[in-house]
């Protein structure tokens, strides 16, 4: 044991920090990148760090070289450091690192384990509910059966996206939730189809489970960068689909369409503009949830100093801080 872990042995956990924190325990490196300086001539590491009860960015300025040596995305570190704001956020300013030793009893792999902000069991069973009581049509609440069956677990966990809008364990299940909800609330209203709709929202980011991997690192996968999360979650459809006899191949296309067409324009990533009215809804009904979302997102870091927010690159404005 060095002078380093003598500071003290009590958990830190990070979602207790708070600015002016002296820190001195274990934490998951989730990301980590060696940048440069806005003016060039210095070097510093840009790193998300984790554990169960959250994430964190941390900065390091000083002995930037033998730090991004030691430190690998991934791995979990005894980090020391402050806590400091920036730009109404909390940031950790890490002054020494290391990786576990023998002896580092402290730190259990459990602890690492994100969870969802929310009771994600409740929510998955709400999730499959509003599918087994609304879907009817036999070839699609069989393929709603399968969703249920191979998804999930992996659904109930996975990230809705990597950054931006609903980037934590169980992101991708309270979009898809929010857009069932959604569908129903709305797709009466102009007579669309909603079973369909309701099968498009639930296969439309399944993708994402395997676009980016969260552990041990936030990472984009081979296939998540060749191919993008509307291929495959097209992929994973379509497997499915062949499984179930006697599917009607334009119903096939047609829950096709939604998902190639939900980020409404060629140069957002969809081969094919929505055509269709559901495919249309849908579209617009995943834009309002992820812009929901960025609000959510923006007023919970807001500065109660300050009326409006710094600039929002999502929402392409500032942000009025309700009091
Ligand atoms: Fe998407
Ligand atoms: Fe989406």
């Amino acid at each position: 044991m060095n002078l380093f872990d003598k500071a003290k042995n009590t958990a830190q956990p990070i979602a207790g920090l708070q600015v002016g924190d002296a820190v001195n325990w274990y934490y998951r490196v989730q990301e980590v990148s060696r940048r440069k300086t806005l003016t060039g001539k210095k070097d510093y590491l840009d790193l998300v760090v984790m554990d169960r009860s959250g994430r964190l960015t941390a900065k390091a300025w000083e002995n930037v070289e033998p730090l991004h040596k030691v430190i690998q995305a991934g791995n979990i570190y005894r980090i020391a450091g402050e806590v400091r704001e920036y730009r109404g956020k909390l940031q950790l300013t890490i002054t020494r690192v290391r990786p576990l030793e023998a002896g580092d009893e402290a730190c259990r792999p459990e602890d690492f384990d994100e969870q969802p902000p929310f009771d994600s069991v409740a929510l998955l069973r709400e999730t499959f509910a509003l599918l087994d009581d609304n879907i009817h049509d036999p070839h699609l609440r069989r393929l709603s059966e399968l969703f249920q069956q191979e998804y999930g677990p992996v659904f109930s966990q996975a990230y809705g996206a990597q950054k931006i809008h609903h980037a934590f364990a169980g992101g991708l299940m309270q979009h898809t939730h929010a857009l069932l909800k959604l569908v129903l609330a709305v797709a009466p209203h102009y007579g669309l189809d909603t079973e369909l709709l309701l099968v498009g929202a639930l296969f439309h980011d399944i993708g994402k489970t395997e676009e980016f991997r969260t552990q041990p690192a936030l990472e984009t996968t081979l296939a998540g960068g060749l191919l993008g999360h509307l291929v495959i979650s097209l992929t994973i459809l379509l497997d499915m689909i062949r499984r179930i006899p006697d599917f009607p191949e334009p119903l096939s296309v047609r829950i096709q369409h939604l998902i190639v067409a939900h980020h409404g324009e060629k140069e957002f990533g969809s081969p094919e503009v929505p055509k269709t009215r559901e495919a249309y809804l849908l579209h617009i009904l995943d834009l309002l949830d992820s812009r929901m979302s960025i609000f959510s997102e923006q007023l919970k870091v807001g500065d109660a100093q300050k009326l409006f927010s710094d600039f929002n690159q999502a929402l392409g404005t500032r942000i009025l801080l309700e009091k």
